[in-house]
């Protein structure tokens, strides 16, 4: 069977999340909400999919297009419920299409299994309708599925149920594949007849029964997943099942996280066998780490790529590149186009922005570099500035290979020195220095024999340099 086009419903404003932005929008895991729904339903090999966007729609369909350009767009101008819901995005939902799934744009957990299960089972069941249900220990606030010998009689809102039904403990999730005529039929049949006055989706169920069609459930065993979030509690809560859901999946591929409580990996990052990653680390966007590498502890790298057997200790890497053996750390900002080759070194207090570092080149202490070319085992002197803006435009060092750049070295850019050059420590660089060349852009030192004597004479210093005088 084809598969089904589905419907996320993603119009409602969030009232607890207390927020001036929707709700679908906030971030769990490095990813909105409703980019967790969109993800699992990719994953679940459904590529045709209708959002129902209302509340703060330029920004959800702002976002839409960014990240999930192949997601349609229906907007329904009012809440009127569920079933009104659902009724914007029909017209989005071609003729042919033989069955919608609809869902809830705020279930991060929600996983493509899941729906994949769903999906065999209502087409084993040969229904016109299955809904996805959980039994909890707690029901409130959820609709109950009410049931007979038959099976499946109806939904009943929470705030319409009586006490004997609000006691049932199986509830709806907000997750249903429907035959799509039946869905249309069902749709018009709705009315506003309810505690909430509004068109409930969940009406449908309850018309199909009536019209004796065969509706289903299927009970899933992980409630978890169909938790909606509707406040900051339950955000950070899905967060925590998502940093374990990851973590669990990364040690099970061979990689060690000394702590996975305070390991947060975001969802499209790569990870090679044997890898260890250290305490408070944090690994996000499309990060890459090679293995054998060692990550952490204390370290955020966002869209970076770590090659095999680097470390890389107690820094914040953003889109940048580490190679092989590379040691990074501690106290290090890599930043955008930073590029170490293999073997090389960033240490402590190093920051280095769009500069490549050559081949085992060391940059060990105190020092920015950036816009920058660094040739092989080229050595930067502790406290090393490149000097690269000039107040108006950023410029170029570019430094040959070999080279030996002396403590406190100003570059001023642009500027070039060659393989194998030195400059002396504490010098200013603003001529280039060709290869071999010793560059010495400081001034002169002089001595001024007797000047402490002469102009502190009762000092401590005074009576050292007696001392040491008369020895
Ligand atoms: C709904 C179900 C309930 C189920 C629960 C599961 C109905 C009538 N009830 O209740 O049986 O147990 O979900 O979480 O369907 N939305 C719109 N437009 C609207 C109303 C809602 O787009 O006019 C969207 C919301 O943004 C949300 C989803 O639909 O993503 C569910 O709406 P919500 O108000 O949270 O439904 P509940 O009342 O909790
Ligand atoms: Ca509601």
């Amino acid at each position: 069977m084809a598969h089904p086009v589905a419907v996320v419903l993603a119009a409602g404003l969030g009232t607890r999340m207390k927020s001036s932005k929707a709700k679908v929008l906030h971030e769990v895991a490095g990813q909105p909400l409703l980019g967790h729904v969109l993800s699992a339903v990719a994953a679940a090999g459904i590529e045709d999919v209708v959002v129902v966007v209302g509340h703060q729609r330029e920004l959800v369909i702002d976002y839409l297009a960014r990240k999930h350009p192949q997601a349609r767009t229906a907007v329904q101008e009012q809440m009127r419920g569920t079933g009104d819901a659902v009724k914007q995005a029909m017209p989005e939902i071609h003729q042919d299409a033989s069955t919608v799934m609809v869902l809830a744009g705020d279930t991060p957990l929600l996983t493509a299994s899941t729906l994949e299960r769903l999906i065999a089972s209502h087409e084993d069941a040969g229904a016109a309708a299955t809904v996805l249900t959980a039994r909890l220990a707690d029901p409130t606030g959820y609709g109950r599925i009410v049931r007979d010998e038959a099976g499946v009689r109806r939904i009943v809102e929470h705030k319409d149920a009586d006490e004997g039904t609000r006691a049932i403990n199986e509830i709806n999730s907000g997750l249903y594949l429907f035959q799509a005529d039946e869905l249309r039929r069902g749709l018009d049949a709705l009315t506003t007849d309810n505690a909430q006055g509004e068109e409930y989706l969940t009406d449908v169920i309850g018309w199909l029964v009536d019209e004796q069609l065969p509706v289903a459930a299927y009970v899933t065993d992980d409630p978890d997943e169909i938790h909606g979030i509707n406040d900051r509690v339950q955000l950070a809560a899905a967060g925590a099942v998502l940093r374990d859901r990851l973590a669990e999946h990364w040690m099970r591929a061979g990689v060690t996280l000394e702590d996975p409580q305070t390991t947060w990996i975001e969802a499209d990052v790569q990870i090679e066998p044997d890898v260890v990653i250290r305490r408070n680390t944090h690994l996000g966007g499309q990060t890459r780490i090679a293995s054998a590498a060692v990550i952490g502890p204390d370290t955020t790298i966002i869209d970076g790529v770590v090659g095999e057997g680097a470390t890389v200790l107690k820094s914040h890497v953003l889109a940048a590149s580490v190679g092989a053996g590379a040691t990074v750390g501690p106290y290090t900002y890599l930043r955008p186009g930073a590029d170490l080759g293999a073997g090389s070194k960033a240490g402590a207090y190093v920051e280095i922005k769009n500069a490549v570092v050559g081949e085992g080149a060391k940059v060990p202490h105190l020092s920015y570099v950036g816009d920058a070319e660094i040739g092989a085992g080229t050595n930067i002197g502790a406290a090393t500035v490149f000097v690269n803006y000039d107040g108006q435009a950023k410029h170029r060092t570019v430094i040959g290979k070999q080279a030996r750049i002396g403590s406190d070295s100003m570059l001023v850019a642009p500027v070039t020195i060659g393989d194998g050059a030195y400059t002396a420590a504490g010098s200013v660089i603003t001529e280039d220095v060709a290869p071999g060349e010793l560059a010495l852009g400081r001034a002169r030192q002089r001595n001024l024999p007797g000047w402490v004597a002469a102009k502190r004479p009762d000092s401590p210093s005074a009576e050292a340099a007696e001392a040491a005088a008369e020895d």
